[in-house]
C-alpha cells in the first residue's frame, strides 16, 4: 500500500461512486483527504467519523473553484468530478448538452489545476495531478460525441499541464477507465443489446470496480510513479488495446 503520509489530497467528485472510493482508498493510505463536491449532504455521509475534511464548490463556476482553493494547501489532487451527458450521434447532437460536459469534465478540471497548482508551486514540494478520463477519450465510441471529445480535451490538458507544471516537480497523469456501474452509466451500459457486445470485444470482458479504478489513482499520486508524468493509463480491461 502507498504512503501518502499526511499529505493532503483535494478529490472532487467525491460524493460519487469512482470518487467516493478514491477517498476512502486515500485516507487508508495515509493522505490527508479533502473530499469535494456540490452536495455537503453527500459529503457529511461520506466523511462522518472518518477525519476527511470536505469542501463545496460548482466546477462550472470559476469564482466558485477560486474562492475554494485559492487559500488550500494541497499536495496532491484528484480530479473525477464529471457529468456524462448523453447518448446521440453528432446529427442528433444537443449543443447544450455539449457545452455543460465540457464545462465540468475539461473546464472544470482545468479550473481546479489552474487554482491548486498555484499552491503547489507556492508550496514547493511537488505534488501529483491525476484526471479521471475515460476510454471513451482513447477510442471512437458511438453516441459519445460529447462525453469522448470532453475526455480527449482532459487528456490535452493533462499532456500540457505535465510539460508546464514538471519543473516545480508537480506530475500530471490521466487514467481512462471502462464502465464502472455507476448512477452515471448504468442506465446505458446496462442495457442488454450494449453490455453484451461491449464486453464480447473487450479482452477482461467484465466491467471494472470502483476498488479497481481508485487503487490506480492512489498509486499515480504516490512516490512509487516518481518517474511517471503526462500518461494516459487505460484501465479498461484491455480495450483500447484492440
Ligand atoms: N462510471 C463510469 O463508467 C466511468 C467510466 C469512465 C470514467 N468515468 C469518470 O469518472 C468520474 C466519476 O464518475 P462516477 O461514475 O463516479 O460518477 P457519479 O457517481 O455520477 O459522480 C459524479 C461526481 O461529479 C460531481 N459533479 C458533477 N457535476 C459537478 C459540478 N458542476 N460541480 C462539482 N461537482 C460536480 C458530482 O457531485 P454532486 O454530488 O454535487 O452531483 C459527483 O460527485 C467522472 O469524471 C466520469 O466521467 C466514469
Amino acid at each position: 500500500m502507498p504512503d501518502l503520509d499526511g499529505r493532503p489530497v483535494l478529490v472532487t467528485g467525491a460524493s460519487g461512486g469512482i470518487g467516493g472510493e478514491v477517498a476512502r482508498q486515500l485516507l487508508t493510505a495515509g493522505a490527508d483527504v479533502i473530499a469535494a463536491g456540490r452536495s455537503a449532504g453527500a459529503l457529511a455521509a461520506l466523511s462522518e467519523g472518518t477525519g476527511m475534511r470536505t469542501l463545496t464548490f460548482d466546477l462550472t463556476s470559476e469564482d466558485s473553484v477560486r474562492d475554494a482553493l485559492a487559500d488550500l494547501d494541497v499536495y496532491g489532487v484528484v480530479n473525477c468530478g464529471g457529468n456524462g451527458g448523453e447518448i446521440a450521434t453528432p446529427m442528433e447532437t444537443n449543443i447544450d448538452v455539449f457545452d455543460e460536459v465540457i464545462a465540468v469534465n475539461a473546464r472544470g478540471a482545468l479550473l481546479v489545476t489552474k487554482y491548486t497548482s498555484r499552491s503547489m508551486i507556492r508550496l514547493g514540494r511537488g505534488g501529483s495531478i491525476v484526471n479521471v478520463s475515460s476510454q471513451a477519450s482513447l477510442v471512437g465510441l458511438a453516441g459519445h460525441v460529447s462525453y469522448g471529445s470532453s475526455k480527449a480535451a482532459l487528456d490535452n490538458i493533462t499532456r500540457v499541464s505535465a510539460l508546464e507544471l514538471g519543473r516545480y516537480g508537480i506530475r500530471v497523469n490521466s487514467v481512462n477507465p471502462t464502465v464502472v456501474m455507476t448512477p452515471m452509466s448504468e442506465w446505458y451500459w446496462g442495457r442488454d443489446d450494449i453490455q453484451g457486445p461491449f464486453l464480447h470485444q473487450m479482452p477482461l470482458g467484465r466491467w471494472a470496480t470502483e476498488a479497481e479504478i481508485a487503487a490506480p489513482i492512489v498509486f499515480l499520486l504516490s512516490d512509487g510513479a516518481s518517474m511517471i508524468s503526462g500518461v494516459s493509463l487505460p484501465i479498461d480491461g484491455g480495450y483500447s488495446s484492440r
